[in-house]
């Protein structure tokens, strides 16, 4: 069975909407593990504009006992690199980032920059890290994903969420038996629902999903009714 790890993001996204300090990630982390969850994911962005420097603090701190269950998403910068080898997450994914998109776009593209990702690899594992690269299931990607060095691979799902046909469904399942076969773990996350997940789900050698949006968008649906009742009871109390 594929680990469940889930990104918190969205949390942060809320509190930031008011610039004020609920939800609060490191809380919505908590009861997540409560919920059965196997790891915590967070993009730190650039532009820092859900997840900020104290909250990665804070949650590598929390997850300090266990590191294997925190994932920091971050763009191969030097700001990034300087950060993740004070924090020391368990596992670091790479993704590609642009300033006005509305969530990661698209795999990394590492053949076109293999010189300068083999590089930051190499920095990164001299600080003891574990890295995974988020790239689209397209076999000259994956290769070279290993050639550089990377331990993991997120394959990018979101071709399939936004059509979940037989043949997207068939490209991530043969990028998955093909990372296999060059030895890389994979990962697995974008887009994933409480709709499509059954057919990623049952994929043989999907070491972890990654799935955010569609589990917060989940968590506000569950827990609206608990939210107003017991503002409802304070209110009748007074
Ligand atoms: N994996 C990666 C690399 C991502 O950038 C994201 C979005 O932050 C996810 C997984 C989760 O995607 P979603 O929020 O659509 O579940």
């Amino acid at each position: 069975m594929p680990k469940l790890c889930i990104n918190i993001d969205h949390i942060a996204t809320v509190r930031e909407a008011r610039k004020t300090i609920e939800p609060d990630p490191l809380l919505g982390a908590k009861l997540a593990i409560e919920g059965g969850a196997n790891g915590i994911t967070v993009h730190l962005r650039e532009d820092r504009r859900h997840i900020n420097d104290r909250d990665v603090l804070l949650l590598s701190q929390f997850l300090k006992s266990q590191p294997s269950l925190f994932t920091l998403e971050m763009a191969a910068t030097d700001e990034m690199l300087s950060i993740s080898s004070k924090i020391k997450p368990g596992l670091i994914t790479l993704v590609p980032e642009k300033r006005q998109e509305l969530t990661t776009e698209g795999g990394l593209n590492v053949t076109g920059q293999k010189q300068y990702l083999e590089k930051y690899l190499e920095s990164l594992h001299k600080n003891n890290l574990m890295v995974s690269i988020f790239i689209n299931a397209d076999k000259e990607q994956i290769k070279t994903a290993k050639d550089i060095g990377a331990d993991f691979i997120e394959i990018h799902t979101g071709p399939y969420t936004e059509n979940p046909s037989e043949i997207e469904l068939n490209k991530v399942k043969e990028a998955i038996s093909y990372a296999k076969h060059l030895g890389l773990k994979t990962n697995a996350g974008h887009g994933l629902n409480y709709e499509n997940i059954i057919p990623i789900a049952r994929i043989q050698d999907i070491e972890q999903l990654h799935i955010g949006h569609s589990i917060i968008s989940k968590s506000v649906m569950v827990g609206i009714k608990e939210a107003v009742r017991e503002m409802k009871q304070l209110i009748k109390n007074i």
